[in-house]
């Protein structure tokens, strides 16, 4: 008996032939099929972070507009937001400290970064983007990268595109940044608007694992018949800005709360529901939900549907409210110290566009 292996591919998937019988007219060829369970996966092995230093208490905004913590408290479960204060101050400079927190974290320098997607609404510049932007304030000289413009679901929609170049084998180290500087698009004078947004980072690493780690599924979403609800109309090619763009306060962020607050609840809360069943997971195999951060009340309707308990609820509301793309970023980054390895955990988003989405991640960390 003879054996001799005809190929071996880069998936591991190897064809052994075996002739049985050299001498015979007839011999037998028995193909063995060898699955090595090589997949490449996207593992999140670092995880960064920054909140600007200047805080807006629920007390600040009594001052401000007609509001009171107890309404702002018991509405949204919002305490503070950290805002970004200073001349010629931008997202990039959010970024840039995020991603630094998470190379030290991970032992490694910002060269070694072959590619940054930044999730922003809030880009320094409508070009160049603010991954080139904070690429060059961070000294990096060989990655390439891109912004992704999808409001509170951006940071999930740049890790499923993340987590997909990780896969392909291509690249090896992907950082995916959800990053906004809200004070920049917030009306002050709006006492609906202003109460919810403050400004943040927060940033993962991708790098390949084959052991089954990272990310492993997603369900995104969008449906732009929402758009009238949530909305930036100043600025763009439709409103160029103009002296009328700025009177009509056509710069700031425009929210119709309700309405978005109702699609809030069934999108995010479905969508998380459709990715625990489409992944044969129960209440009991998810360690922890990681929802966006736009409102307690929602946050608890989408726990509530996929009948989970509070401790496995992760929340930082009270502490930087509505950071738009960073919101998920930034809870991960905050609870990272709770995560074990293998944990079964559920990201989970809702934002302008509409945008939603559900992302199932098994901690590697
Ligand atoms: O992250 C992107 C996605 N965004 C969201 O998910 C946000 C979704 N929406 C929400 O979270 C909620 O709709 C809000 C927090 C924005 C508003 O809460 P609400 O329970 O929907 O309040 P409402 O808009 O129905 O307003 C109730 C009342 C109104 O007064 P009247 O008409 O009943 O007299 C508002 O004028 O509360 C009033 N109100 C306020 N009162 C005190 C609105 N803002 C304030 C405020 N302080 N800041």
């Amino acid at each position: 008996m003879r054996f001799s292996i005809l190929f071996a591919t880069s998936s591991k998937q190897m064809t052994i032939v075996m002739p049985l019988a050299p001498n015979v007219l007839y011999f037998l060829k028995f193909v063995i099929q060898i699955n090595y369970m090589q997949k490449i996966t996207a593992a999140i092995t670092a995880v960064g972070g920054f909140v600007p230093k200047d805080v807006l208490t629920n007390a600040d905004f009594e001052k401000m507009v007609d509001t009171n913590d107890e309404w702002i408290k018991t509405r949204t479960g919002i305490e503070e937001r950290h805002i970004l204060k200073g001349e010629g101050l931008a997202t990039s400079d959010l970024v840039v400290p995020a991603v630094q927190d998470l190379c030290k974290r991970r032992g490694i320098d910002p060269n070694e970064i072959d590619c940054m997607i930044v999730a922003t609404i809030t880009p320094d510049m409508f070009f160049p983007n603010t991954a080139n932007v904070a690429c060059d304030k961070l000294g990096i000289k060989n990655a390439w990268g891109f912004d992704v413009l999808a409001a509170c679901s951006g940071f999930l929609y740049s890790l499923t595109t993340g987590a997909a170049l990780v896969e392909s084998g291509r690249y090896k180290k992907v950082v995916v940044v959800g990053a906004d500087k809200m004070s920049a698009i917030t009306d002050y004078t709006d006492r609906a608007t202003c109460i919810l947004f403050g400004d943040g980072a927060g940033a993962v690493l991708l790098e390949p694992d084959t052991d089954g780690y990272g990310v492993l599924d997603s369900i995104l979403k969008s449906d732009g018949s929402g758009g009238k609800y949530l909305n930036m109309k100043g600025g763009g090619s439709l409103n160029p800005p103009s002296a009328e763009t700025i009177a009509n306060k056509m710069h700031y962020m425009f929210q119709d709360g309700q309405p978005v607050f109702k699609f809030a609840v069934t999108g995010m809360a479905d969508v998380s529901y459709e990715l625990i069943q489409r992944n044969n997971l129960t209440a009991d195999d998810i360690a922890f939900l990681v929802p966006h951060q736009a409102n307690k009340r929602i946050i608890d309707a989408t726990a509530r549907r996929m009948g989970l308990s509070d401790e496995k609820v992760l929340m930082n509301i009270q502490r930087y409210g509505n950071t738009t793309a960073a919101t998920i970023p930034l809870c991960i980054w905050d609870y990272q110290d709770r995560m074990k390895k293998g944990d079964n955990i559920v990201l989970a988003a809702f934002g302008g566009g509409f945008t939603w989405g559900a992302t199932w991640v098994k901690w590697f960390i």
